[in-house]
This record gives structure tokens, C-alpha cells and sequence, in this order.
């Protein structure tokens, strides 16, 4: 039996803008102004890959952040942090770093490693007006630490946050209800996934290797690598058939219909908040 009855079809592709950030790490910006409100809870996403160590070796050296979370999904290589509450962590191969920033910390993300791949995601998710100053909070979720399960269709879901298949996944959050997911398709040609996802939700999937097709009872669109599809929000879910050995994510969240005020690395909901998180943090009272 089919868990998802109505399918989702895509709304639009997204190519992403290729960019600079930190000391210069270059990286590809899918989300970002344009698309905070239509993808409300998520204020950004950026997919960084190369193997080339002058794209990534720069690193981020310490900066503030306020009034949201951040997800950092590192596919493969290493990068340790470290803030001003004294923590610090190496992030590799496989595992996330769930960063509450609440009220305000400084931290820096900087690559352990000369040579080689370095892969991933950081994914920015809103928090609620009412969290938004919340103390600061954090974990480093290692690759073993990471739910995962084999659909019937031997499709690997990594379940880093909500549910799938039956399978709890590392981070759960109220009110965003965030749900993200590593899809490793199999090498067979043609498997399907399917994910139930509430309408109310925002939703959309970006493919990282090979490339998939998103199917619905109206439309069949093709979504090729390094391509994210925001899907349109009526229907009960998605369902995917991907190339073989197909790696995609998959991310959606409730969300928060509250306005959003951003400057850099500050999120808030007045211009009022933001005048303020730039005088605490030259006050020096993010830590
Ligand atoms: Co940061």
C-alpha cells in the first residue's frame, strides 16, 4: 500500500547562486531573501563541495549569530567548532551539528584538513518570536549517532530530524516540526521513495549525486544534480524515483507566519531586535 496518496508535485527549480562566505569558502547559496518566506521556517541553505582545499581552507573565523538554529551536515570531511561558551567539537564523515543560537553566541567553523573532499550542508531554521533570545544550546550528532533505516526498496534513510519509515530521527523540534533527510538510493535504475509530508509544511529536495524525478498524479518533473525543488503545497507527500545510486535530501517544517528581519547572522522579527543584537554583540555580551 502507498503511504502517500496525493503526491506533490514541484512548484519550481532552483539552480542555486554559486558564492563566497567566511574568510572565503566557496559555496553554492539555494536558499537564501527570495525564497524565506515561501520556505518560512528555513532562512538558508548552502551546499558546499570540492576537493580543492583553496575553495574551503579559509574557513568561518569567528562570528555572531541570534535568534535562530543552525544545521550543519557534513557528507564527507572535517571541520571543528568551537564558541564562546567555551565548547568545541569536530564535526566528520557523516555527522551534524545542531546549533540553537538562541540569544547570541560567536563561534568559528574551521576545516581540520588540507587535503581532499570536503562535502556538505548548513541549513538555517528559524526559531519562534517567543525562543528567539532562549539560552544557547548545541550538539554534535556523530555519523553512528544518526537514525537510520532501509526502505523495502533498499533505499538508506539517514533520518537527522522528524520521522521516517517508522524511524525517530536525532532531532526533534516543536513548532517548526523540522523534518531532514539523506536519501542513498541503491544501484538498481528506477527506485521509488515515498515520504509523507502535512500540506501545511514547506517542503523541498535537492539532489547531490546522480538525479531524480519527483512524480505526482499531475506532472513527472525531473530534478537533475546539484538542482532543489521546492514542491507545491497541496497533497499528502512526496514520492521520488531516482537515478541509480541517487543521493538527494529531503527537508520540510512547519511554519512560523511571523515576520522575519534579517542582518547577517542576526534573525529576528522587528528592525528594533536587530538594532539591538548589533549593540549587544559590539557590547560584547554574546560571550
Ligand atoms: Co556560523
Amino acid at each position: 500500500m502507498s503511504m502517500v496518496q496525493k503526491a506533490r508535485s514541484v512548484e519550481r527549480l532552483v539552480q542555486g547562486q554559486d558564492t563566497q562566505d567566511g574568510a572565503g569558502v566557496r559555496l553554492t547559496r539555494l536558499l537564501s531573501h527570495d525564497l524565506q518566506e515561501r520556505l518560512d521556517p528555513f532562512l538558508m541553505l548552502d551546499a558546499f563541495g570540492s576537493e580543492n582545499p583553496g575553495d574551503y581552507i579559509a574557513g568561518f573565523p569567528n562570528h555572531p549569530h541570534r535568534g535562530f538554529e543552525t544545521v550543519t551536515y557534513m557528507v564527507a570531511g572535517r571541520m571543528r567548532h568551537k564558541d564562546s561558551g567555551g565548547h568545541e567539537g569536530l564535526l566528520q564523515n557523516g555527522g551534524v551539528q545542531w546549533m540553537t543560537a538562541g540569544r547570541g553566541l560567536i563561534h568559528s567553523e574551521m576545516p581540520e584538513q588540507e587535503a581532499g573532499l570536503m562535502e556538505g550542508f548548513q541549513l538555517w531554521l528559524n526559531l519562534p518570536a517567543k525562543n528567539k533570545m532562549c539560552e544557547p544550546w548545541y550538539r554534535d550528532i556523530q555519523s553512528e549517532s544518526i537514525p537510520e533505516t532501509t526502505t523495502g526498496h533498499d533505499v538508506l534513510v539517514r533520518v537527522i530530524a522528524g520521522r521516517s519509515h517508522d524511524t525517530e530521527g536525532a532531532i526533534q523540534r516543536e513548532q517548526t516540526e523540522p523534518l531532514f533527510l539523506d536519501l542513498h538510493f541503491p544501484s538498481t535504475e528506477g527506485v521509488v521513495f515515498e515520504q509523507p509530508i502535512p500540506a501545511t509544511h514547506n517542503a523541498f529536495v535537492y539532489v547531490y549525486r546522480g538525479g531524480l524525478e519527483i512524480v505526482s498524479n499531475e506532472q513527472t518533473t525531473q530534478v537533475p544534480i546539484q538542482r532543489m525543488a521546492v514542491l507545491a503545497n497541496e497533497g499528502d507527500g512526496v514520492v521520488l524515483r531516482a537515478q541509480a545510486n541517487t543521493r538527494a535530501i529531503v527537508i520540510a517544517g512547519n511554519p512560523l507566519n511571523e515576520p522575519i528581519a534579517q542582518y547577517g547572522p542576526f534573525v529576528m522579527n522587528t528592525r528594533e531586535q536587530l538594532v539591538q543584537a548589533v549593540d549587544d554583540f559590539r557590547a560584547g555580551l554574546m560571550g
